[in-house]
């Protein structure tokens, strides 16, 4: 019965990609018998269209952009800078077919593949994908969920052929299939990039499929890493310690592109739903729009980097580059978009000077992707040794008794601000000093219990309680105000 209904579901996801493909085709089956030419020496009759050249250009392009990917040792660049057609034909040559470069870069791309990860996912795979549904679209691509025989959830990637980016080629181009080629090749870029970028924040690639027996034409899906699309709304309201790990992981990934193996990566659609959440850290999705050129310059006035409300004049290196702008773009984007919501809110008070530091540095950009990095470590690491927390010379725990043995019972309490839980006070520690401190701090606050859980920097989560009902638990202890006690006597 399971098998059967993964099977159908399967044959569903085909179904669903072969139709969104096929309600391009059919309204457009006559422009389509020019596109259908490949753009190789065949094709010069349709190359005289002005409009028709500028697509091809494009595809062009992009196919010179996931080479140059693929084969990140740059060939030795003619004075005045690169020669595309070089590249072109010595990868593929001129008489090649629009469905040969893309299935040779295809190839490419999978062999990457085959090397690195024992095991990656292919095609068949997809005929047990169960329980798929809709996650999200954008721009390029729709991303459906689904889970694998083993049960892991998974993420699939293919061409949204009523996005932006066909929609807008076939307004401009009328070429309903080779607008889909030009979008699926965002699709083997981003896979390449996958494959060529590998870290903790990058959301991972398991495997990929190339279905050609399609008569419309090939379908390209990308299958990632599941994770939660980001809604700063709800960001918003976790505790301090969640919003900074969701920053850190940011600067991390931001301080590996700035050093990547393919040179400086900057995100060009930097926005918070090009990145999902997977298990509390921050990892970015969307890497088809992404660019490892650095702006060429002649003078400082070439180097302007500007954003909508603010503009930074940086410098033009001796190599006729502008120093660093990719790094900085990043950065500045980071503080924009995230560390100016997630930061300081309610952060520690003795962490604040620091905090703010890193917002002054990083919104001015005085301080690079390293510094950056840096002065959240910095942060991380008095955080995590309970060195940010004042006053420590008074100890708030000589007024709490001690029942060993004992958790107190379990009904609705009183509830607090960020708590880790919905229905009570569940908030983080470093020791139970700490915990006795918020318990004095709380008037509703009687009792407290340090639970066996720990939060990512290893900090207890506590349970502050307003009840004073003991009942035996060999595995527990409760601390009482005595305060309360008095009042029970
Ligand atoms: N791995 C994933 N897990 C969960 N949701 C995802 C994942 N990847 C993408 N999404 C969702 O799908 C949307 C579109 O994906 P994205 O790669 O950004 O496509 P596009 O290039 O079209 O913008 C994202 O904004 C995000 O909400
Ligand atoms: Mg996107």
């Amino acid at each position: 019965m399971r098998k059967l209904c993964a099977v159908s579901v399967s044959a569903a996801l085909f179904f669903t990609l072969a139709l969104l493909i096929l309600s391009l085709s059919t309204s457009s089956h006559r422009r389509r018998a020019v596109a259908e030419r490949s753009w190789g020496s065949d094709t010069h009759e349709s190359l005289f269209n002005p409009r028709r050249r500028e697509l091809v250009d494009e595809i062009e392009e992009r196919v010179e952009e996931i080479i140059r990917y693929q084969e990140p040792v740059r060939r030795p660049q003619p004075v005045g800078g690169s020669d595309p057609d070089r590249v072109r034909e010595s990868s593929f040559g001129r008489s090649h077919t629009a469905s040969d470069v893309f299935s040779v870069l295809w190839e490419k791309a999978r062999g990457a593949d085959d090397n690195r990860i024992r095991g990656a996912l292919g095609c068949s795979d997809f005929r047990n994908i169960t329980g798929i549904e809709f996650l999200g679209s954008g721009y390029t691509k729709t991303v459906l969920k689904g889970n694998l025989q083993d049960g892991t959830g998974i993420a699939l990637k293919a061409v949204n052929s009523q996005g932006n980016e066909v929609m807008r080629c076939i307004r401009r181009y009328g070429q309903a299939r080779d607008c889909y080629r030009l979008a699926a090749y965002k699709i083997i870029k981003e896979i390449t990039l996958l494959q060529k970028l590998r870290h903790p924040n990058i959301i991972q690639l398991y495997g990929q499929c190339y279905d050609n027996s399609l008569e419309d034409g090939p379908v390209i899906t990308a299958v990632i890493e599941l994770g939660t699309p980001v809604e700063m709304i709800k960001l918003l309201q976790t505790p301090w310690e969640e919003r900074f790990r969701i920053c850190l992981s940011l600067v991390k990934l931001l301080h590996y592109l700035a050093h990547s193996p393919l040179g400086s990566v900057l995100l060009l659609d930097f926005q918070p739903h090009q990145f999902v959440i997977v298990d509390g850290e921050l990892k970015v999705t969307d890497l088809d729009d992404v660019s490892t050129e650095e702006l060429s310059c002649k003078t400082d006035s070439d180097c302007v980097l500007e954003f909508p409300t603010r503009n930074f004049n940086l410098q033009c290196g001796a190599e006729g580059k502008c120093q660093r702008i990719n790094e900085k773009r990043n950065l500045y984007n980071a503080f924009r978009f995230f560390f100016t919501y997630l930061l300081p809110y309610s952060a520690p008070s003795a962490l604040r000077p620091l905090l703010c530091e890193i917002m002054n540095a990083t919104g001015d950009l005085r301080y690079g992707i390293n510094k950056t990095l840096e002065t959240f470590e910095e942060v991380l690491h008095l955080y995590k040794s309970g060195l940010h927390r004042i006053n420590r010379s008074q100890s708030w725990l000589e007024g709490y008794k001690i029942f060993e043995g004992f958790r107190i019972q379990e009904n609705s309490d009183y509830k607090c601000w960020p708590s880790y839980n919905h229905q009570g006070c569940l908030l983080s520690v470093h020791n139970k000093e700490e915990a006795a401190a918020i318990c004095h701090s709380q008037q509703q606050c009687q009792s407290f219990i340090i639970t066996q859980q720990t939060t990512w920097p290893g900090r207890y989560l506590v349970s502050f309680r307003s009840s004073t009902d003991l009942i035996w638990d060999i595995n527990s202890t409760v601390y009482m105000k005595s305060s309360s006690l008095r009042a029970l006597m």
